[in-house]
């Protein structure tokens, strides 16, 4: 007869939490004595409930995305490369500069979903201590895995070198540097060793959340979306463009997650918001905007299809403001309009049954399973 009980390998050290710590994983030893865990026991870091109870929920905006995120399921190999690949390979299809610019966009994002996966996993997940953000961050790193394994789809339809593509954080320098900018602020959050639950580790693990959803999703991200979709209402790379709606779609709700999660570790540790805290972040959205003004000389050097660099450089002022109203700081730039406003619309899948004309993309995952 089994005994659950006793450890069958004593050779494998047993991690016991200490009692004077939460345990954060939900993989300590099982507390017997424990209560039931109740709602206002559950907190965002630093939570000494039991982390393996979903139930009762705390936090329902959580929830919400998680079921909003599973409604919009899509996988890449369902949008048609035909019209992608005959323009990739016709001779005057596309100019040297859309071609430039289609290229190095590819690079940028192949390689940022997978840091932002390896930061949700491998940073993220264990410092959150509650278990329904943890459960949209599953959905979350399925997501990353999902948005790479568009850029693995589209480099094997179009034929493209896949070293260049998948080097460019590593080769190309106005890539390299929001990469290493970003990974600054995982260092050290990541280390196994990393601990919440002093001011200063709570801040570090602000620091990421805000390079990573705010900045790297939230920011970054956006340019990117400008430039394939001019390219996809001028009829280009249409499948690329609807593949970068659907990926548009999944990462408005990441960066609301992000914003929430913040937000609501504020509210919760009002002492971590500090004033010269609130400086660094905004401090954190200029470098970022200045990182982006970068990129977007680099990859369209003359300027293309309505874009520019000096437009890019306004958006990401644009954004980065919007950022600071919805973290609740002041804006870290002269207030700019839109200069992309056809943004918006590209954003709201509902509208967009007519936009690039290939097919209905409001797509909702399907219905009940035939097992015969
Ligand atoms: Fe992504
Ligand atoms: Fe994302």
């Amino acid at each position: 007869m089994l005994d659950w009980d006793t450890p069958r390998n004593t050779a494998q050290p047993t991690f016991i939490p200490s009692s004077s710590l939460a345990d954060t994983t939900g993989l300590g030893s099982i507390d017997r004595s424990g209560g039931r865990v109740s709602v206002d026991e559950k907190a965002m870091i630093n939570c000494r409930a039991d982390v393996n109870q979903l139930l009762p929920l705390k936090y329902k905006w959580a929830w919400e995305k998680y079921l909003a995120a599973c409604n919009n399921h899509w996988m890449p190999t369902e949008v048609s490369m035909q019209a992608d690949i005959a323009l990739w390979k016709s001779r005057d299809g596309l100019t040297e500069d859309e071609r430039r610019m289609v290229k190095r966009n590819l690079g940028f994002f192949a390689a940022s979903e997978s840091l932002v996966a390896n930061n949700i996993v491998l940073a993220i997940y264990r410092q959150l201590t509650n278990p329904e953000c943890r459960q949209y961050l599953l959905r979350q790193a399925f997501e990353e895995a999902v948005h790479t394994h568009t850029f693995q789809y589209i480099v094997e339809s179009l034929g493209l070198d896949e070293g260049e593509l998948f080097n460019m954080y590593r080769e190309v320098p106005s890539i390299t540097d929001k990469a290493a900018w970003a990974l600054r602020h995982t260092q050290g959050i990541e280390n196994p060793s990393f601990v919440t639950g002093t001011p200063e580790a709570d801040q570090a693990f602000l620091r990421d959340l805000i390079a990573f959803y705010v900045v790297f999703e939230g920011m970054w991200f956006y340019t990117g979306f400008a430039q394939i979709l001019a390219l996809g209402r001028r009829n280009k790379m249409v499948g690329i463009a609807e593949q970068y709606q659907y990926i548009l779609r999944d990462e408005s709700i990441h960066l609301n997650f992000g914003i929430d999660v913040i937000n609501q570790i504020k509210i919760e540790n009002p002492h971590l918001w500090t004033l010269p805290f609130q400086e660094e972040v905004r401090q954190m959205l200029r470098e970022a905007a200045d990182l982006e003004a970068a990129y977007g000389r680099d990859t369209m050097p003359r300027g293309l299809l309505g874009l520019n660099a000096t437009l890019c450089e306004q958006y990401m002022h644009f954004i980065a403001n919007r950022r600071c109203a919805q973290l609740g700081l002041s804006y870290v730039f002269a207030e700019v309009d839109n200069p992309f406003p056809w943004m918006s619309e590209a954003m709201d899948l509902k509208k967009e049954k007519n936009f690039f004309e290939t097919r209905v993309i409001d797509y909702q995952s399907g219905g009940a399973l035939a097992w015969d």
